[in-house]
């Protein structure tokens, strides 16, 4: 994948070094496997005008691997930390943080977290096969699962769950795709996932629950 894997050992040792990583970013000793990932560039990029006329869904994609510095700028763009507060690039339900991004790679699925702008690793299993119906979910480096956290949403019944947590997803899949028409990347924002098998495949709580994939890479030329 292009991307370090960093045990724990290395971490301390990153911490020592005092390794110059995005604000917060710093891993910490009980971190037992994490990316650090470098920080996002903030300027660059196509005028919005200029990505909103070039976004589209595309379903082709090379096998190439994304650059851990595209992986870097694509997570902070779906939904990383924008302000001092620690909101995010997109808008989300009453103020409370329901939606994690996962990403899921050939070397295992990750859990992008914001505020550090780290990826923590949840499983070591190549799982993108399983995270869609379409072929070409397996072959793309890389696909975004999105997962809510119904337990967070006190208050709603189990349908408004559903429905707030798909709109803060898809909120998110828009700067994804934004983000994929200004950088050249190919995605398509995915309903068609098997949610009962991936939700099981996530090891998710039983609260938790996949509220949408999208898969990002190289359109194949
Ligand atoms: C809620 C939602 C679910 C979608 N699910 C799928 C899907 O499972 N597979 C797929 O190939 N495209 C899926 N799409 C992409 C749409 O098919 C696509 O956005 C639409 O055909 C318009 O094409 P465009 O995005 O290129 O403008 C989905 C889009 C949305 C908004």
């Amino acid at each position: 994948m292009g991307v370090t894997n960093i045990t724990r050992r290395e971490a301390n040792a990153a911490l020592l070094a005092s390794v110059a990583l995005a604000a917060g970013a710093a891993l910490a000793a009980e971190d037992a496997e994490a990316i650090a990932l470098p920080p996002p560039r903030s300027k660059g990029g196509k005028p919005l005008i200029e990505a909103l006329a070039l976004r589209k869904s595309t379903r082709d994609y090379s096998n190439r691997p994304l650059p851990l510095q595209v992986l870097s700028d694509l997570l902070w763009a779906a939904f990383g930390v924008n302000r001092p507060s620690g909101d995010r690039t997109a808008p989300y339900w009453r103020h409370i943080m329901v939606i994690d991004v996962y990403a899921a790679m050939a070397d295992g699925v990750w859990l992008y977290q914001p505020k550090r702008h780290i990826l923590l690793r949840k499983l070591s299993a190549d799982i993108r096969t399983q995270t869609g119906l379409q072929d070409f979910v397996g072959t793309a480096p890389l696909n975004l699962v999105y997962v809510a956290h119904g337990e967070r949403m006190q208050d709603v019944s189990p349908q408004e769950r559903r429905l707030y947590a798909s709109v803060d997803t898809g909120f998110i899949g828009q700067n994804v795709y934004l983000f994929c028409a200004s950088e050249g990347l190919a995605t398509v924002f995915r309903g068609a996932v098997n949610y009962e098998e991936l939700d099981r495949i996530m090891q998710l709580s039983t609260d938790q629950f996949v509220t949408f994939a999208q898969t990002v890479g190289y359109p194949r030329n």
